[in-house]
């Protein structure tokens, strides 16, 4: 099946896929070894990037005794916001600027790893902060050249940020979710210690492990590879090069993994084997996506994230209404799936059979999208997910918002499988609204 989705490439499409491996260290305790590994990439003084929900927990105390043992010295950062925004990526840098650090570690989620990532970038390379933020919205100038070493600690097992090049904030001036792109910005190491999932509210283990299912779901079902143009020259052929036989391997294994364990891993805090299986899952599908990208529902996430009107999930920071991350994503994912299916009911076909289905032998083309759909739909269901848009609190008269808010977020819909204009993203919308 592999060879035969890449036969048909495009005359004027890429010839070739770039793997970009992260260079990842996994296994319990493993955060024990920070200090040696940063020695070893010669940083003699670090920023160690936190937030204040995890400076006070083992997980620090841990990274920070391995490094002052290996002699380096610590410089904690623990104000970082939970879905950062440009000025909480300005504040990181100037941070950074002034502890005067030669290496960065991040300990947390995706919002920190992300502020470590553009700390690090804007403290290397100083410029306008639109300067490197993805076009329309910024300049998406190239990044000078290598940033300083950046450690990327994950604690939740869903941001795969720890194997990307891509840092996500909101605009606080346009209100939309945004980011930086670029490979540069990819951790030098990743330390996955999967016990750091041990003690996750239910609620956030869920929105985690749907927000790897949709990065191995798109990435699995993107435009491939050889039917994206070819770029100017290889040396900027772009980490969202599009389905790949090398990210095909991550995200079969990912979506087999959560089909097994996803529903375990959020009844049962004790279930050690599934929870460690769900953060294997997100390392392998943050290594596919890094290498392919996403397409259709994490652009469409953005705004479900930058809009939120009253929200608050229960197992996130209370205060301010947030749509978590995971959370933005899967209540689009059914939708654009039966709609994307008819370009490859194949792929969407073993998606579904990955994911639980079983034998899917008998679905024809046409029942693929639906198939697939309404088994991502029962996960929701076994997880207390919200129904669709109208779960987190939008109704059809805020449609349009949506679709503008997500529009210009072209390098997430042009590696959909399928054309996305107005008209199709506002059809994505309206049948997300409510799925049971
Ligand atoms: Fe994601």
């Amino acid at each position: 099946m592999m060879c035969r989705h890449y036969e048909l490439g495009l005359d004027t499409g890429d010839s070739a896929f770039s793997v970009e491996p992260s260079n990842i260290t996994f296994g319990a305790g493993c955060l024990a070894e920070a200090g040696d590994i940063a020695k070893s990439l010669g940083i003699s003084r670090i920023a160690l990037f936190t937030d204040d929900a995890l400076v006070a927990t083992p997980h620090v105390a841990k990274v920070r005794a391995s490094l002052e043992t290996a002699g380096i010295d610590v410089a904690i950062y623990d104000t970082v916001r939970v879905e950062p925004t440009d000025d909480s990526f300005k504040a990181g840098a100037a941070f950074a600027v002034e502890a005067n650090v030669d290496g960065f570690i991040s300990v947390g989620g995706g919002s920190v790893i992300d502020t470590a990532k553009a700390a690090n970038l804007y403290s290397t390379y100083p410029a306008d902060f639109l300067a490197y933020v993805n076009a329309p919205i910024g300049a998406g100038l190239p990044v000078p050249g290598e940033l300083k070493p950046h450690i990327a600690c994950p604690t939740t097992s869903g941001t795969g940020s720890e194997c990307t090049g891509i840092a996500v904030f909101d605009l606080l001036e346009m209100k939309a979710k945004t980011g930086i792109a670029s490979k540069m910005l990819r951790p030098t190491r990743a330390l996955i210690d999967p016990d750091c999932t041990l003690t996750l509210p239910a609620n956030v283990v869920a929105a985690s492990a749907f927000d790897v299912l949709s990065h191995a779901l798109e990435s699995y079902t993107a435009r491939p590879y050889n039917r994206r143009p070819a770029p100017d020259s290889p040396s900027v052929r772009p980490s969202s090069q599009g389905a790949n036989p090398w990210s095909d391997l991550g995200c079969a294994e990912a979506l087999r993994l959560i089909g097994l364990y996803l529903v375990r891993g959020v009844e049962d805090a004790d279930d050690i084997e599934a929870r460690h299986q769900l953060m294997w899952a997100s390392t392998l599908a943050g290594i596919a996506f890094g290498n392919a990208g996403c397409h259709a529902p994490h652009g469409m996430s953005y705004s479900v994230a930058g809009l939120v009107k009253d929200f608050q999930p229960d197992g996130y920071p209370l205060g301010e209404p947030m749509v978590p991350h995971g959370m933005s994503v899967i209540v689009n994912s059914p939708s654009v799936f039966r709609q994307t299916a008819i370009n490859n009911p194949d792929r969407h076909r073993q998606g579904a059979s990955w994911l639980g289905e079983g034998d899917v032998s008998d679905v024809g083309d046409d029942e693929a999208g639906e198939v697939l759909a309404n088994r991502m739909i029962v996960l929701m269901k076994a997880t207390n997910m919200p129904n669709g848009l109208q779960g987190v609190g939008y109704s059809a008269d805020d449609i349009s918002g949506l679709v503008d808010g997500s529009l210009p977020q072209r390098r997430l819909l042009d590696n959909a499988p399928i054309d996305i204009d107005r008209e199709v993203l506002t059809n994505m919308y309206e049948n997300a609204l409510t799925y049971w």
